[in-house]
């Protein structure tokens, strides 16, 4: 298979751990007899500093023409200080997703059996945990005006969902709840928002097209609540923007870290493959930062993208090898882990190549 992969690394950490993802995807091409050709391109804070835009026009052509795109991460400790910066990393994030039509954030949230020890929830409220979170991507909060008045003491952000954009989503959240347990949760806060109302409208109104699965509706506080006491009990969840974004960095912790959980962002157009942490300002530069996250996007990338399922297995099970071999980056390994078996972002990256 000839592909055209965009590599698309961003800041911070988002630099060390998709090298990483690419010399997996590198691995398998040359295992399985692929031609994946590569290209870079720059986004976020290294993109400001290049060029003043933080998804300067280049790149983004350059996503739209490639087969899939791997990203790291976007963000500077100097935007995190400075809230009134004009021209922001995130913007390239947002930008980028609006522009693909990246309304579907895939984050299979999805514990090792390795790891049962290195979350802080009692393993046997983990054990057989496996969530496949739909977050939507495109609307709500974070892309509806925002802005200030009454001589800036006043601050607003509207949120907006349209019947066509939650309709969207939930029809992928109920065609992936037939592939797997034919349930489906869907998370808002219809009881106070407006377009949570809309939301739960729309979902219920899918469902008729999908009788085989069983719908529950949740309100957020409440998900937040069983996500952490009864993990077991969700399936497929499906999402708003601003709630998705919340409850799947506290679903990491059933993973064990942020550090392996990863993301598919489809849509319309090329698919985006990404760790969902950031770009970890207080770890970048010390090389140890979990590249596993990037590793996880890229089979989800051979897997979604271009339909390679026993590649992106044979990524998957070569993470759990190492594990298994009981090598681990700092933020898995707990007390019992030897020292000499905890590695590096680079180290661990050859283990799993
Ligand atoms: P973060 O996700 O970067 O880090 C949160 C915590 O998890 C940190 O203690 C970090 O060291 C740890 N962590 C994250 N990924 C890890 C990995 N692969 N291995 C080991 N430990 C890991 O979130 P934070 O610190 O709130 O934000 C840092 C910057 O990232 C900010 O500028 C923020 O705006 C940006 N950000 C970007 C995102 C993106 O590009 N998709 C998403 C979230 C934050
Ligand atoms: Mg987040």
């Amino acid at each position: 298979m000839k592909k055209n992969i965009l590599i698309v690394p961003g800041d911070g950490i988002g630099q060390e751990v998709t090298a990483v993802g690419k010399k997996v995807l590198d691995k398998i091409a040359e295992k399985y007899g692929h031609e994946f050709t590569y290209d870079e391109a720059l986004i976020g804070h290294a993109a400001i500093e290049a060029t003043g835009n933080p998804l300067p026009d280049e790149s983004l052509e350059k996503m739209k023409q490639s087969d899939a795109v791997l990203f790291g991460a976007v963000g500077h400790p100097k935007y995190d200080n400075d809230p009134s910066a004009k021209v922001r990393p995130e913007q390239g994030l947002l930008k980028m997703r609006k522009e693909l039509g990246l309304y579907a954030n895939l984050r299979p949230i999805k514990l090792f059996d390795e790891l049962l020890g290195a979350s802080s929830i009692k393993p046997e409220i983990l054990k057989g945990a496996d969530i496949l979170f739909f977050r939507e991507l495109t609307g709500d909060i974070y892309f509806g005006e925002k802005g200030r008045k009454d001589n800036g003491d006043t601050a607003f952000d509207i949120a907006q969902y349209s019947r066509f954009e939650v309709e969207r989503i939930a029809r992928k959240a109920f065609e992936a709840a037939m592939t797997r347990g034919k349930k489906l949760c869907s998370v808002d806060k219809a009881n106070v928002i407006e377009t949570s109302r809309l939301w739960r409208e729309v979902v219920q109104q899918v469902a008729k097209e999908y009788p085989e699965v069983t719908v529950e509706h949740q309100f957020v506080d409440a998900t937040a609540m069983l996500l952490i006491k009864d993990p077991k009990r969700f399936d497929v969840v499906v999402t708003a923007n601003l709630f998705g974004d919340i409850l799947t960095d506290e679903a990491s912790q059933i993973a064990g870290s942020m550090g392996m959980l990863a993301s598919a962002s489809i849509g319309d157009g090329t698919g985006v493959y990404e760790p969902i942490h950031g770009s970890a300002h207080d770890i970048t530069g010390k090389g140890v930062a979990n590249p596993m996250a990037s590793v996880l996007s890229a089979a989800l990338l051979l897997d979604i993208s271009f339909g390679l399922k026993q590649e992106s297995e044979d990524v998957i099970n070569a993470v759990d090898q190492v594990l298994k071999a009981g090598f681990r980056t700092g933020d898995i390994a707990d007390s019992s882990t030897p020292k000499d078996k905890i590695l590096g972002t680079d180290a661990i990256g050859e283990e799993i190549l």
